[in-house]
């Protein structure tokens, strides 16, 4: 059978409140990180339309490197610290960025990017990789989207990695 997900709500929160058991059904079973990943990317782009860009960067090393992303293409490699995923990563806390042009260090993958959340996913007290959103609108992420992307990236921890 076909994987697939579906939302019929309208509200941001009430999506994402669909969304969370529906991802937590789709990786059921499947042990494969990289498969899980782009049916997290692909879940997330499809709950969330204002989002331009959607993928995870994955720690390797001393650097973050793209994974598993829907989107255009996009910067391949992030030093720790370095722009949003980079601090997300190296301070260990959600980046919400509402307009990255105010952003010290911002890097710019797509010039059409406005707006910015990074999440960073955390597994056995270190970081794996952070979770990337972009938006083509100005300040399209708030503390809701935090607040559930949050619970997306501990799902994701859980992933074999
Ligand atoms: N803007 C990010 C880089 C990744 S792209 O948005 C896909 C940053 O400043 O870390």
């Amino acid at each position: 059978m076909a994987e697939s997900v579906a939302f019929a709500a309208q509200s941001k929160s009430a999506r994402y409140a669909e969304l969370l058991p529906q991802l937590a059904s789709l990786v059921d079973g499947e042990p494969d990180l990289i498969a899980n990943l782009a049916n997290v990317v692909a879940a997330l782009r499809e709950c969330l339309p204002i989002a331009s860009w959607v993928g995870f960067y994955i720690m390797r090393g001393t650097e973050l490197v793209l994974g598993p992303f829907q989107g255009k293409v996009a910067c391949v490699r992030i030093a720790m610290g370095r722009g949003v995923c980079g601090t997300a990563a190296s301070e260990r806390r959600t980046m919400i960025v509402a307009d990255v042009e105010q952003f010290p260090g911002h890097i710019a993958c797509d010039a059409g990017s406005r707006s910015e959340i990074v999440v960073p996913l955390v597994r056995e007290g270190r970081i794996v990789a952070v979770l990337d959103l972009d938006s083509y609108e100005l300040a399209a992420f708030d503390h809701v989207d935090a607040q559930y992307l949050e619970r997306v990236a501990e799902l994701a921890s859980t992933f074999a990695w």
